[in-house]
């Protein structure tokens, strides 16, 4: 890159935000950009929420590495002296006509996380540890990009199964392991947890309170054992209407990473309240029951798709709620549940090609109402 006139993505980036064959070229004319004249001999890196995000960032390993070298940094950052976002586009590309070198990275795991790499995986129990149709539905999950993993001890015997399969596979390395404890007692919390870490080996990447069992208990563990390193992210899950507003008052209580909740085009409850405030307050968000546990099927059985499909790249039901779901600016991860290879196949495309805009999500609102 010459001067830093172009916005670049590289193949390798593009598989890792699962965007291959849809990577648009010059999408912004490099003509907008200001001559580079590299007066700043420093580096320039953008970031918002930096304070919140740190990890996600992997903010320590940078600072490490830059030492000495002086970094401007621009963003939304409130908490830090200084530090402030570019005041509009004119702004920003005067910024980056001037710097000599852009820093841009963060957790590739995580990264793989925010950017949709969607997908979840639920084998029916109890299923047997060589059940090839739990292999091969895994192995598709992995193939085609899925890189979530979501269980809990409570799902019969998936994470023994998940383990060795994972295991089995090599590809236990290379997923994003998320699993839950529901227990009201700290003490036995800890026992069901080194449990789960038991059978699905380490890195747990993610410990979720299930359905906000025992949450203030569960969560003192969890911040602790955050911080020694024994688990990587910390949230807590519901698939209940009924829940969020207790959910809610979790997220502004504690620092969590993440959250899960039920969303889909058949209960959208969650945009209301739950949503716009797990942006405000950067926690991610896996979303369960996508499919309204298969509610959705039901509802257009044996309908043809909509013209509009076409618009999103869909060329199933299953793509089209997943990608109204992806489409939400919150909701970034649905965890869609299978069994069956060929529906990880279908759900893993809906992370390939155009989402819906603001527009289309409530024509597919108005769409499935009419329904319902
Ligand atoms: N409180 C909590 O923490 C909580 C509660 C509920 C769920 N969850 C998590 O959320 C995940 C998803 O929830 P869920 O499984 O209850 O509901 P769901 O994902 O909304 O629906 C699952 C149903 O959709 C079917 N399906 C999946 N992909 C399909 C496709 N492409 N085409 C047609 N049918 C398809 C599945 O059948 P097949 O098996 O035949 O594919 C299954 O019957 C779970 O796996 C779990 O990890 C968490």
């Amino acid at each position: 890159m010459n001067g830093g006139h172009a916005m670049a993505i590289s193949n390798l980036k593009g598989r890792s935000w699962g965007m291959i064959g849809d990577i648009v070229r010059n999408a912004v004319d490099p003509r907008d950009y200001l001559r580079y004249d590299g007066s700043e001999a420093a580096g320039l890196r953008m970031a918002s929420e930096i304070s919140k995000r740190k990890h996600i960032l992997l903010w320590e390993f940078h600072e490490q590495a830059f030492g000495e070298l002086p970094i401007r940094l621009v963003g939304r950052n409130l908490d830090m002296h200084g530090v402030t976002a570019a005041r509009d586009w004119d702004d920003l590309k005067h910024i980056l006509s001037r710097y000599r070198f852009f820093v841009h990275a963060a957790d590739p795991r995580f990264e793989d996380v925010r950017r949709r790499v969607a997908g979840s995986f639920l084998i029916t129990f109890p299923a047997h540890l060589e059940d090839p149709r739990a292999r091969e539905t895994l192995e598709t999950f992995h193939r085609l990009g899925g890189r979530v993993v979501d269980t809990s001890p409570n799902y019969g015997n998936s994470e023994q199964v998940l383990g060795h399969l994972l295991g089995d596979a090599g590809l236990r390395g290379d997923v994003f392991m998320a699993t839950k404890v529901d227990r009201e007692d700290a003490a036995e919390g800890v026992e069901r947890m080194e449990g789960s870490i038991e059978r699905l080996g380490p890195p747990i990447d993610l410990m979720q309170v299930h359905n906000l069992r025992g949450t203030d208990a569960q969560l003192e563990t969890l911040f602790a054992w955050k911080k020694e390193g024994r688990v990587g992210h910390v949230g807590i899950t519901t698939h209940r209407v009924s829940q969020h507003a207790e959910m809610i008052a979790f997220m502004k209580k504690y620092p969590l990473d993440f959250v899960q909740v039920n969303y889909s085009l058949a209960d959208r409850a969650a945009a209301e309240t739950l949503l716009p405030l797990a942006i405000d307050r950067g926690i991610a968000v896996l979303v369960n029951r996508p499919f309204g546990k298969g509610q959705l099927f039901d509802a257009v059985k044996g309908m043809v798709l909509p013209d509009w499909s076409r618009e999103i790249n869909c060329d199933s039901w299953g793509q089209l709620f997943l990608k109204y779901i992806i489409a939400h600016p919150a909701a970034t991860i649905p965890i869609p549940g299978t069994s069956k290879p060929h529906h990880a196949a279908d759900n893993a495309r809906a992370m390939r090609g155009r989402l819906p805009d603001k527009e289309l999500r409530r024509e597919m609102e108005r769409f499935m109402d009419r329904l319902l």
